[in-house]
């Protein structure tokens, strides 16, 4: 039976990626990539290209930011994936960082798997991880505890100490405001792993900046 393969590219350096990822995309026969942008542009792409065989079928969807819109285009998407499942070609979705944290490919599983097909999921370096690494930052140890929350989600911080905040583009002033008045230290990392990568712990600058692929690791004692 053919196969799914979700595939998590990492932050978006094409050296950031798991054999095992660079060995699925060589193998099969139809890649999907997802782009946030109506321009077409898909970073997951761009971030595989060179492992990519001559005369694999490449497609790139577009997944919009907006709620109600994402469940139908996830659909769309499903039924080109489930077409070409049905001819008996493996299929890659691709993903930056993992397939399982914050991304389109759980929306899109739910549609294969009420079809009953094959799915493997490849993990991926996720964007914090890499950040961790490019800023040299432990992120906890011990019994320290991790939360990682979308931006509109950092006024619900309470007693957490060490914080990772995604999806921070637009949300950029309240995130830094709710920071601060807690007494958090933070560094911002943006295009981690990419050309234009970023690093600012300071407050005007990471209002300048201002990145879609861009996150917060906060901490405080
Ligand atoms: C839809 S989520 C995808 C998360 C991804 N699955 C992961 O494991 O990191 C998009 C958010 O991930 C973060 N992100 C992804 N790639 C990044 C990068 N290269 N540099 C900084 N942040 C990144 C940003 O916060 C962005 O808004």
């Amino acid at each position: 039976m053919a196969t799914l393969y979700g595939i998590g590219v990492g932050p978006g350096d094409s050296e950031l990626l798991t054999v095992k990822a660079v060995r699925t995309i060589e193998k099969c026969q139809v890649i999907v990539a997802p782009c946030a942008t109506e321009d077409g542009e898909s970073i997951a792409l761009e971030t595989v290209r060179e492992y990519i065989k001559p005369g694999t079928e490449v497609i790139i969807k577009h997944f919009p930011m907006g709620k109600k819109d994402r469940v139908i285009k996830a659909l769309e998407a499903y039924e080109f994936i489930e077409c070409r499942l049905k001819e008996g070609k493996d299929v890659v979705f691709l993903t930056i960082g993992d397939p399982y944290v914050y991304s389109t490919y759980s929306h899109m599983l739910k549609h294969v798997r009420d079809c009953g097909f094959e799915v493997q999921t490849i993990p991926g370096i996720t964007s914090f991880c890499a950040a961790a690494s490019l800023v040299n930052k432990t992120l906890v140890v011990g019994d320290e505890k991790l939360v990682v929350m979308p931006a509109t989600k950092a006024c619900e911080i309470t007693d957490e100490k060490f914080v990772i905040i995604m999806k921070l583009y637009k949300h950029e002033e309240e995130v830094l405001d709710i920071l601060e008045e807690k007494g958090f230290d933070y560094v911002y990392a943006s295009r981690v792993g990419r050309e234009g990568e970023m690093v600012s712990t300071e407050r005007e600058e990471i209002l300048q900046l201002r990145d879609y692929m861009s996150l917060i690791i906060a901490s405080r004692n």
